[in-house]
């Protein structure tokens, strides 16, 4: 799976939603920082931090008046008006300790995540690739509590890092692809996709992406509506 060229943009506005410009922003995990660039733009003195140093050399690239720094989610410094956390929760080992970060160094913390799986379209990559994959009872499924894509877990987790949430918002942010490459060549370079075509080869598993994505066809691209929620929130004690 692959996300398109400024897909970001719904939810970004809304992370900054209210935000006073000259505001300074830690982006946590900030990738190849297009949120980045997008605050920048947007009139906020942007800090970007992330564990990867490739991503932070694309990030670099995408958001030249932005600063850049290596670090870890679980070990923030300094002091901002806002902590954003865009698509990152999911990635770190101990969202709780991010979040209790985000609190400390954060006069107010935003964070997103995916909807549920039946609330974006984005599933239909999995459904394709299933028949592909190893039957279920083979793979790892990971254990543990259930994931922030539901909003009461992620309410908790807030909860449990002294953060008091003052909004979840849902904000629909569609993938819009202009052909079938476009949807299905990023796909094949996955882990997944990588796996699929070398069992089945890569014309038999682009068949079944482009039938599984067929009612999402609009004229020659794909249109995919995805759902993501934006935890709008504050630290205990500052209320
Ligand atoms: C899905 S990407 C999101 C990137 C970006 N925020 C965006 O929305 O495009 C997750 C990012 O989190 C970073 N990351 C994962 N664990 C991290 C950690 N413990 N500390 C800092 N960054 C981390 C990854 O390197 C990756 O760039």
């Amino acid at each position: 799976m692959s996300s398109p060229e400024g897909w970001g943009a719904p939810l970004y506005e809304v992370v900054l939603r209210g935000i006073p410009e000259g505001s300074t922003v830690l982006d946590v995990g900030c990738g190849p920082g297009v949120f980045a660039a997008f605050a920048e733009s947007c009139g906020m003195r942007v800090t970007g931090l992330d564990s990867s140093r490739a991503a932070l050399a694309q990030a670099e690239k995408t958001a030249p008046t932005a600063r850049f720094v290596l670090g870890d989610a679980h070990q923030l410094e300094g002091a901002y008006d806002l902590v954003a956390l865009v698509q990152v929760l999911a990635h770190v080992t101990n969202p709780v300790k991010v979040l209790q970060e985000a609190a400390r160094v954060g006069g107010r913390v935003r964070a997103t995540v995916w909807g549920r799986e039946e609330e974006s379209d984005i599933r239909l990559f999995g459904e394709a690739l299933e028949p592909f994959l190893p039957p279920r009872s083979q793979r790892r499924t990971p254990a543990g509590p259930p994931p922030l894509t539901e909003p009461d877990r992620f309410r908790k987790v807030a909860g449990l890092a002294g953060l008091e949430v003052l909004a979840l918002d849902e904000v629909r942010s569609p993938f819009a692809y202009p052909d079938e490459d476009a949807l299905v060549g990023p796909l094949l370079q996955s882990d997944l996709g990588r796996f699929a075509a070398n069992r089945a080869g890569p014309a038999a598993v682009r068949e079944a992406v482009l039938a599984t994505f067929a009612p999402r066809r609009v004229g020659a691209g794909y249109r995919l509506e995805n759902l993501f929620r934006v935890m709008d929130a504050v630290p205990a004690r500052a209320r």
